[in-house]
């Protein structure tokens, strides 16, 4: 006699279910997307509330060399190059890569590596390093296959950060004026799954991605907030708007948006 099957969480393919999530809202952007953007950011700065809070979390002993994946400016390489022998940044953008070489060279890193290099792109000759970091770089259209790139090139340990609920901005307010809300892009949950299923045991952590969301005392104060945001309010967005703050009065702000560090031994 055959036992009678049960619902298991092991039923559920983590991996593909990221990719259906983020081929119905997510799309891939290309390099140019970054290098537009590069322009506007400004020097690494080891005292950063987020790097410092990611660089913290780290565990550097015995580890001589850094991958940071989508490195960007060199966040978090750079700041954590003091405690190394050599950092590698890879990123797509070669407007990044430019400024990730300039910011090492400007602050005196001697062993800094560039790459320039996709997630999907092949990594053979990516060097293994003790530890590698993807910060803030993941929103990739097969998660399953960019952890594994992670796990392959990691001889030590992995640290990532994804954002907690798939979106930055908070769109309660958007949501009660009746406007469309765009759809989430899938968030951490489905990387401790798919590493879960991989018999991998990743730690998770969270770190704060932006100030504590404002207190509306005063209809009138919401109404201006909301229009700095949305633009021209109609009056039946406004009415509904009235409806909202009058149901809230009690509520408390929604958290502020966080990014989850999840982080695994290799
Ligand atoms: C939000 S920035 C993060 C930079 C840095 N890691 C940090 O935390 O400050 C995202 C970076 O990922 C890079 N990136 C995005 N998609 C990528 C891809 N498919 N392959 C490689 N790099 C990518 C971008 O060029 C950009 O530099």
């Amino acid at each position: 006699m055959t036992t009678p099957r049960h619902p298991s969480i092991q039923d559920i393919d983590f991996g593909q279910l990221y990719r259906e999530h983020m081929a119905a809202v997510g799309r891939a952007k290309p390099p140019s997307v970054w290098d537009a953007r590069a322009d506007g950011i400004k020097p690494p700065s080891a005292n950063d509330p987020y790097t410092q809070a990611f660089v913290q979390r780290m565990d550097l002993s015995g580890c001589e060399a850094l991958l940071d994946v989508g490195c960007g400016a060199g966040n978090i390489a750079l700041a954590a190059a003091p405690l190394l022998r050599t950092v590698v940044g890879l990123d797509y953008s070669p407007r990044m890569l430019a400024l990730f070489q300039q910011n090492a060279q400007a602050q005196g890193v001697p062993d800094a590596r560039a790459i320039l290099r996709s997630w999907t792109d092949d990594w053979a000759d990516v060097p293994e390093c003790d530890v590698v970091v993807a910060s803030r770089s993941t929103a990739v259209m097969d998660m399953e296959q960019a952890l594994g790139k992670l796990h392959d090139k990691a001889r030590k340990r992995v640290y990532l950060s994804s954002l907690v609920g798939g979106r930055f901005s908070d769109v309660t307010l958007q949501a009660a004026v009746g406007r469309p809300v765009p759809p989430a892009l899938p968030d951490y949950i489905y990387i401790v799954n798919i590493l879960h299923a991989q018999g991998i045991q990743a730690r998770v952590d969270f770190i704060a991605a932006g100030a504590p969301r404002a207190v509306y005392r005063r209809f009138e104060d919401l109404l201006a907030q909301v229009q700095a945001r949305e633009g021209e309010i109609t009056e039946a967005e406004q009415a509904r708007l009235r409806d909202w703050f009058s149901a809230q009065a009690l509520a408390k702000p929604a958290p502020p948006a966080s990014w989850a560090m999840v982080s695994w031994e290799t």
